[in-house]
């Protein structure tokens, strides 16, 4: 964590130090409930988001949450246009961010998307999607998180206001009618190939040229990785996919548009 004891930084920038170090509980260090972490609160599996917090508001860790500020203030300082939006909020942890940023540079005209069942993750559908077959997660309750909780923790930050607007339901049911955009920042955590595949297709044609897409679970779930990879292939997109960490990626949008496919 940075140390930010004798450091001249804008008030700005230590609101937002200090957000991110609340949204990940680095702060008290709740336990992890994950099946290969559970336990007492580690800095090292916390700060890079493998675990799991039984309390705190974010799963992705710090240096995910530092993607987030970094692309966000490019995007603010760069005028590119467009909403944030997130596929896959779990506890709203990095849509909080997103309103955090938002406030931080007194930005009234941008809005935050959260996207979610607000139930949990979907069973696999191996005959659609071979890729999922396996998968697991739609088996843990503690990934379901009402909509209402989700407010509460926006409301906890004072973050809850008309700027933030939550998307009730499977992405499948939400996604291919949502009437939004252009966003300038779009972030994929769903986890599964139907989930990032169906985020992409959705959300990748409204995002603003020069903007970015993250997705959360590009190195620790391989159908994620699948999907971004069928999705870029099908599209002719060769712009190169920048690490974060262990898994989280981004890239932008070039600014001159690609060829469409024939
Ligand atoms: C790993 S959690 C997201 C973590 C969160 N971004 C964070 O910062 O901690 C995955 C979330 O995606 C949602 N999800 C996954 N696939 C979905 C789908 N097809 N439709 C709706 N929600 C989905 C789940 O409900 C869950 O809240």
């Amino acid at each position: 964590m940075r140390n930010i004891g004798n450091d001249e930084s804008s008030s700005r920038e230590l609101y937002l130090d200090l957000l991110i170090n609340i949204l990940t509980n680095m702060i008290y260090g709740d336990p992890s409930f994950r099946p290969k972490h559970i336990g007492p609160f580690q800095s090292n599996l916390r700060s890079e988001g493998r675990d799991w917090p039984t309390v705190a508001h974010t799963m992705a860790g710090l240096q995910r949450l530092q993607n987030v500020r970094a692309l966000a203030q490019r995007v603010i300082d760069e005028g590119i246009p467009g909403d944030f939006i997130e596929t896959g909020v779990w506890r709203g942890g990095c849509c909080i961010l997103m309103r955090g940023i938002l406030a931080a540079n007194a930005i009234k005209d941008r809005k935050v998307y959260a996207v979610d069942s607000f139930a949990g993750l979907p069973s696999p559908k191996p005959l659609e999607f071979p890729h999922d077959d396996g998968l697991n997660l739609h088996l843990y309750p503690e990934l379901s998180v009402s909509l209402e909780q989700v407010k509460e923790n926006f409301s906890r930050y004072g973050l809850l206001d008309e700027q933030v607007v939550f998307v009730k339901g499977l992405f499948q049911h939400t996604l291919p009618s949502l009437e939004a955009g252009p966003f300038a920042l779009i972030r994929l955590d769903g986890d599964l190939y139907e989930s990032t595949y169906l985020s992409l297709e959705s959300l990748y044609p409204k995002l603003s040229l020069g903007g970015f897409v993250i997705v959360d679970d590009y190195g620790g779930v391989p159908a994620c990785q699948a999907a971004v990879s069928d999705y870029r292939t099908l599209m002719g997109i060769d712009v190169p996919i920048q690490e974060i960490d262990w898994t989280g990626v981004w890239w932008q949008k070039p600014r001159v548009p690609f060829p469409e496919s024939e």
